[in-house]
C-alpha cells in the first residue's frame, strides 16, 4: 500500500530519463555524490531515486554515489520521510557521512524535495567531511504554508497529516514525530514558528545566529537551488528559491533577497550571493519533473 504513495517519486521523468540519451564522456577524479530523496520515496526506488543513481554512474563514470537510506530497510526509509524527528535524521546522516571513507576527500551532494533542507542542515552542523556544491532540486528552504497535493492525494495518510499541520504543527509532540510539521511555517503566527519549530526555524537562525552554520554554509562553493515553475506540491513555490511570504499574511512574496535573513545576513547567504556562490535554476514542469538533457545541461556540470 505504501507503494502508491510515492507521487513524489517522478514518474514521466524517469521513464524519460531511461529512455533518453547517451552518456557523455566522465572522468574518474570526481567528487562523490550523495543524494537525499523526497517524502514518500526512498533511497532505491528503481523508479526515482535508484534511476538518478544509475544516470549519474553512467554520464560519470567511475563516480561514487551514495544515495541515502535512512533506517534499516527501504520500507523504513520510507515511513521515516514521514515520521522520524528530522534533527535526528540529519545527525544520524553526518555520522554516517564521516565513517565512510571514501567521503573523505569532500562530496558533493543532491538533495529531493525536502532531502534539499535536510542536506543543507548537513552542510551547517556537520563541516566534516567537507560538502563541495549543494543543489537542492524543489526543497523548501523557507518551510511550507500547505501540501496542496502532498503524496498520495487521495490517502488517508496524507489527510491525517494535513489535519495535524493545520490544527497543531507546532505543538511539541506534533513537531517531534511529524517530518512535515518541522519545516511548516505559518506565516501569520511568526512567533509560534520561531519559537517551536525544532528544525527549520534552528537552521534558518530565526532565535538566535549560530556562527558555526554561517561559516560552514559559506564553505560550500556553489548552492544551487532549483525551483519548478508549474510545482503543485510546494506552497509557496518561491520557498524553492528561499522566499516565502511577507509576515503577517500569505498573499504578498518575498524573494530571499528581500528578507530579513538576507538583509541582516544572519546565516551568510548575501556574502553567498555576492561571492556568486548562489545558483538560481528554473524547471518549467510540476515539483520534480525535468528529463534527462535538462539534468544533463543544467545540473551535471555542478556534479563533474
Ligand atoms: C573510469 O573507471 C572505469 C572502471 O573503474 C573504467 O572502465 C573507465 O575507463 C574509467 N574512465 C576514465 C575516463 O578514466
Ligand atoms: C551551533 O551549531 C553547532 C552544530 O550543530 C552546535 O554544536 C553548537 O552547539 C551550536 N551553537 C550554539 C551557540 O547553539
Amino acid at each position: 500500500a505504501m507503494r502508491k504513495r510515492s507521487a513524489l517519486a517522478l514518474p514521466p521523468l524517469l521513464l524519460l530519463l531511461l529512455l533518453c540519451a547517451r552518456p557523455a564522456q566522465g572522468s574518474n577524479g570526481s567528487l562523490p555524490l550523495v543524494m537525499w530523496h523526497g517524502m514518500g520515496d526512498s533511497c532505491c526506488n528503481p523508479l526515482s531515486m535508484g534511476a538518478i543513481k544509475k544516470m549519474v554512474e553512467e554520464e560519470i563514470p567511475g563516480i561514487y554515489v551514495l544515495s541515502l537510506m535512512i533506517g534499516k530497510t527501504v520500507t523504513e526509509d520510507m515511513k521515516n520521510g514521514f515520521f522520524m524527528d528530522v534533527n535526528e535524521q540529519v545527525s544520524t546522516v553526518c555520522e554516517q557521512l564521516a565513517r565512510d571513507p571514501r567521503l573523505k576527500g569532500g562530496y558533493n551532494a543532491m538533495g529531493f524535495s525536502q532531502g534539499g533542507q535536510f542536506l543543507r542542515a548537513v552542510a551547517q552542523r556537520c563541516p566534516s567531511p567537507p560538502m563541495k556544491n549543494l543543489i537542492s532540486v524543489g526543497g523548501q528552504h523557507q518551510g511550507v504554508f500547505g501540501l496542496p497535493r502532498c503524496p498520495g492525494e487521495s490517502s488517508a495518510l496524507c489527510e491525517w497529516i494535513r489535519k495535524r499541520l493545520n490544527s497543531g504543527a507546532y505543538t511539541d509532540l506534533v513537531q517531534k514525530h511529524l517530518v512535515q510539521a518541522q519545516y511548516w511555517h505559518d506565516p501569520l503566527n511568526e512567533d509560534l514558528y520561531r519559537t517551536h519549530s525544532l528544525f527549520l526555524a534552528d537552521i534558518n537562525q530565526e532565535r538566535a545566529v549560530n556562527e558555526s552554520y554561517k561559516k560552514n554554509l559559506q564553505a560550500l562553493q556553489k548552492f544551487v537551488m532549483v525551483k519548478f515553475l508549474q510545482d503543485s506540491v510546494v506552497d509557496p513555490v518561491n520557498s524553492e528559491w528561499f522566499g516565502f511570504f511577507k509576515p503577517g499574511q500569505d498573499v504578498e512574496l518575498d524573494t530571499l533577497q528581500e528578507s530579513t535573513l538576507y538583509k541582516e545576513d544572519r546565516l551568510g547567504l548575501a556574502a553567498m550571493d555576492k561571492a556568486g556562490k548562489l545558483v538560481f535554476l528554473a524547471s518549467d514542469g510540476d515539483h520534480l519533473q525535468f528529463d534527462r538533457a535538462w539534468f544533463n545541461a543544467n545540473l551535471l556540470p555542478f556534479l563533474r
